[in-house]
């Protein structure tokens, strides 16, 4: 550990001094070393955050000092300033509160657009969550409503699903006996997946014929493997969504669920809940929050 100096501006690029960053499943992947991308040893973790602009490179257009914005970035956010591709950044509205602004962006893109982009989910389906009290899981579960779906929260302790009913699911369940929890619920049309492991399996056994399941990550740690008679007797059709490859191949549906969320978000129909704060200086205490599964919805660290 030791102190780094603050970033410059490149061309194209801008310094942010962060305000709040959130911890994100993927931190803790890339501080373990098990990403599948490795970050260049020695680095800075941290992936997304909301601040001001001190400073703006050359060629960057829209952003000058002391603008409100909102980004993400591979790793370098747990930090007092961070420099990003301008192409990274959200303009904030004036007002935004910076904590609830970096607890938004990925939790709630990665849910929306998984939902709506991969799910295709509509309204009055019912839509099972597995790793509901997570970040992109609380996420989900108001999203989802918002959608007009009956939502169904799987969440490990009694606390974790109090919090996914507050939020709005209509059942909460735990991971146990989870087939025949989810077919007394009713079933499932679309199952959004964000754990994997032992899980998925009862889940995708639980959905109603003609249904979506959407695999969204592994927080359990193991790859599921998925039996196809399975699928192919309930009709199910089986997808994924990553936001970066997604937001590759279909930029222009990423822009518009963006515009949407940045909508509902500014009306205040959407709330991330934020479960600590943590100061720069207990950033560990914060990734080890979430790691170890303590933690619900978004952590925060806040430099300063
Ligand atoms: N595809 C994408 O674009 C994309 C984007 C963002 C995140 N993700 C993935 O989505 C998942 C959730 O991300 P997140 O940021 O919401 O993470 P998070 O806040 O840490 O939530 C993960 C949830 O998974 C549940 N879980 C079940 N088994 C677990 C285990 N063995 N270890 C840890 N957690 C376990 C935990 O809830 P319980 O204790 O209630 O089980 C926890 O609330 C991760 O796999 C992440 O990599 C994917």
């Amino acid at each position: 550990m030791g102190e780094l100096p603050d970033p410059v501006a490149g061309p194209g690029e801008v310094v942010v001094e962060v305000h709040a960053a959130a911890v994100n499943f993927s931190d803790i992947l890339i501080v373990k070393g098990t990403y599948q991308v490795a970050a260049p040893v020695p680095f800075t973790p941290g992936s997304e955050f909301a601040g001001r602009v001190v400073e703006a490179g050359a060629g960057v257009e829209g952003l000058a000092p002391g603008d409100a914005v909102m980004g993400s970035t591979f790793v370098g956010a747990f930090a007092q300033r961070v420099a990003v591709p301008a192409t990274g950044l959200t303009a904030l509205a004036p007002g935004t509160d910076m904590r609830a602004a970096a607890a938004f962006g990925v939790a709630y893109a990665t849910a929306h657009h998984s939902l709506t982009l991969a799910a295709r989910l509509v309204p009055g389906e019912t839509l099972a969550v597995l790793g509901a009290a997570g970040g992109v899981g609380l996420a989900a579960v108001e999203v989802g409503r918002l959608l007009g779906a009956r939502v169904i929260a799987v969440a490990s302790s009694a606390a974790k699903r109090a919090l996914c009913l507050a939020k709005g699911a209509e059942v909460a369940l735990p991971y146990d006996d989870l087939k025949r929890r989810l077919a007394a619920a009713g079933g499932a049309d679309v199952v959004l997946d964000l754990v994997g492991g032992e899980h998925a399996e009862p889940a995708l056994r639980a959905m109603r014929w003609g249904g979506r399941f959407v695999s969204v990550g592994f927080a359990a740690g193991d790859i599921p493997r998925i039996p196809l008679n399975l699928v192919m007797l309930k009709g199910v059709t089986v997808g994924g969504f990553e936001i970066g490859g997604w937001g590759r191949r279909d930029p222009e549906a990423l822009r518009r669920g963006r515009a949407e969320l940045a909508r509902l978000f500014a009306d205040g129909k959407l709330e991330p809940h934020v479960h600590a704060v943590y100061p720069l200086e207990r950033g560990a205490e914060a990734l080890a929050a979430v790691a170890n599964r303590t933690s619900a919805g978004k952590v925060l660290i806040v430099p300063g």
